[in-house]
């Protein structure tokens, strides 16, 4: 039986209906990200409801394009429409997931992170046929900002109050006065948020891209932290500077040029005994757990962004879902590690694991 031939016709059309939630909640991420962007559902949660035309005078925008965007997001579910009044609401069910920044349910990063990573999409479609891949330097800005608009979320709301207490041995060592490395800072939410914590830890953000590092010595100024908080734009996998108790990784290792390197690294910088805490991909090691709607997106990302950009340096390229626990047990072996501890925890889109150096 060739795969043309169709059995079973309801499994057609129910695959055709799939495919076409699928395309349209691509459009409905869109005009989301616009939403996002031109402070449109910022405004409708602080303001209220809106006609289009006064919701493009409180925005500055333009009223045409504010109804087309507004109807689309009614058509979506994400906006109601008032019809008598004409005007348009943000449920307050939605604010969570679109208008507060920061928060645990806030998908905004996530959409600037998707949209502007779509504009690597021509250069990647030839990367299938030439190899290689974008180089990070080339992803637009908006990947940068949408992944520390995302990732702001776990480090205000989930590194200290649950990742940490987790790991008694971790914490004990930064209510002393540890010497902490977070290794690919990005924007330096880690960093700050443990100088922030821990008044006794002195802390060193390490990451490649310059401009963020950039944004993360003006966050630390701006947090009162910056006589503890140092940055520093290098390529960890080739040496970290100095001595530490504890060295972070907040989703890194899967996106390294050389993860081997990196690891071996972070090994080698680490006192006797001392601990990288790892927190990265939540994926499995059997390739058919890795489904649903987090690992379309995760695989999704990982070709316009974590894995093509590990290719563009002739990297490992191991992908979004690539540092499986089975794979990070084995590079950290090699790189050193005595002991790699899977922390349990309930959490769809990251593991988290302690590495520790031989005592
Ligand atoms: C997904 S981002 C995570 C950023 C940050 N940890 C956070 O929680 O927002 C991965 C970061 O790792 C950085 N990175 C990757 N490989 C690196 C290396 N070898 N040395 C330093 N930084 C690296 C990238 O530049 C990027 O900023």
């Amino acid at each position: 039986m060739t795969t043309t031939e169709i059995t079973d016709t309801a499994r057609a059309n129910a695959f055709t209906g799939k495919v076409l939630t699928d395309t349209a909640a691509a459009a409905a991420v869109v005009l989301a990200a616009l939403g996002d962007r031109l402070g449109l559902f910022a405004d409708l949660a602080q303001h209220g409801p809106a006609t289009s035309a006064e919701l493009a005078a409180r925005t500055g925008t333009d009223e045409r394009y504010v109804r087309e965007w507004a109807a689309g997001l009614v058509a979506a579910g994400y906006l109601e429409h008032d019809t008598p009044a004409n005007r348009y609401l943000l449920p307050a069910e939605h604010v969570p997931t679109l208008a507060t920044e920061s928060g645990p349910a806030f998908f905004g990063g996530v959409h600037q992170e998707l949209v502007g990573a779509l504009q690597g999409y021509h250069h990647i479609a030839e990367s299938f046929r030439r190899g290689g891949g974008l180089a990070p330097e080339n992803l637009h800005a908006d990947v940068w900002t949408g992944t520390e608009r995302f990732t702001a979320g776990w480090h205000e709301h989930l590194l200290v109050q649950q990742w940490l207490p987790l790991m008694p041995d971790v914490q004990r060592r930064l209510r002393a006065d540890a010497r902490v490395a977070d290794v690919g800072c990005g924007a330096g939410h880690g960093p700050i948020r443990i100088a922030q914590e821990f008044p006794d830890c002195t802390v060193v953000g390490i990451d490649t891209h310059a401009p963020t590092i950039a944004r993360a010595r003006r966050a630390a100024a701006e947090a009162g932290v910056a006589d503890r908080v140092e940055f520093l734009v290098a390529d960890a996998a080739v040496g970290l500077p100095g001595r530490f108790d504890v060295v972070t990784t907040f989703d890194v290792v899967h996106d390294a040029v050389d993860p081997q390197g990196l690891l071996a690294a972070i090994h080698d910088a680490l006192v006797p005994g001392g601990v990288h805490v790892c927190l990265d991909i939540n994926c499995s090691d059997r390739a058919e757990d890795n489904i649903g709607p987090i690992a379309t997106l995760l695989y999704g990302f990982s070709l316009l962004y974590c894995m093509t950009t590990s290719l563009a340096h002739g990297g490992a390229g191991l992908g979004t879902l690539g540092l499986t626990p089975s794979v990070l047990r084995d590079l950290a072996g090699r790189a050193g590690f005595a002991e790699v501890r899977q922390v349990p925890m309930d959490n769809p889109f990251n593991n988290l694991y302690e590495l520790r150096r031989p005592s």
